[in-house]
């Protein structure tokens, strides 16, 4: 089990990381997402959906909906079980399938149904620490993550310094 601690300032490193997720993030790899309510999970897919060419705007909060799709270079399942009431009712989704799959998985309120996510997967816990400033808490269980955890190390001077040093435009 590896762990990391990603502390940014602004949106744009938020953005950063999403990008850096995008990168390295393998086939098949399940996101946990946990924070409070707007603390930027549903911000992250979408920098994740953006660098991995999904259009714009597509990928809105799923609180509605509790499972979206979006077709980009791979496709991207993002979950939402805030309206869920009990684990049977995420069982009914049928989320192995999805995990199984090649896609990226992302989990919002992760922490809610623990028995239903796979072993192997990479938890991000977001704080709200700012108005604009967040802290991720990465720990990843499983080797697969290994190339993501050594990217975002790699990368920690660059989310201490400063915003304009991200290069994001999104
Ligand atoms: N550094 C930052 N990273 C992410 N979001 C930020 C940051 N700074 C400000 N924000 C704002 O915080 C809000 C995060 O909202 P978002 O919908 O992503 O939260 P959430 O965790 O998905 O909430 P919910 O539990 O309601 O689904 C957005 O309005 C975003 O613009
Ligand atoms: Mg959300």
């Amino acid at each position: 089990m590896t762990e990391l601690i990603i502390d940014v300032s602004d949106l744009s490193a938020t953005d950063y990381l999403g990008r850096l997720l995008a990168e390295t993030l393998p086939d098949g790899s399940v996101v946990a997402l946990m924070g409070t309510l707007g603390s930027g999970k549903t911000r992250l897919v979408q920098s994740v959906a953006h660098y991995s060419g999904i259009e714009e705007g597509i990928v809105s909060s799923p609180t509605f909906v509790l499972l979206h799709e979006y077709d980009g270079k791979r496709p991207i399942y993002h979950f939402d079980t805030y309206r869920l009431t009990n684990e049977e009712e995420f069982r009914q989704l049928s989320p192995d399938d999805y995990f199984e799959g090649n896609g990226v998985t992302f989990i919002e309120w992760a922490d809610k149904y623990p028995a239903v996510l796979p072993k192997e997967r990479l938890e991000i816990q977001i704080e709200i620490t700012g108005n604009t400033a967040r802290r991720f808490q990465i720990t990843a269980t499983g080797n697969i993550f290994n190339k993501t955890i050594q990217r975002l190390t790699q990368e920690l001077p660059i989310f201490r310094s400063t915003k304009s040093a991200m290069n994001t435009e999104f």
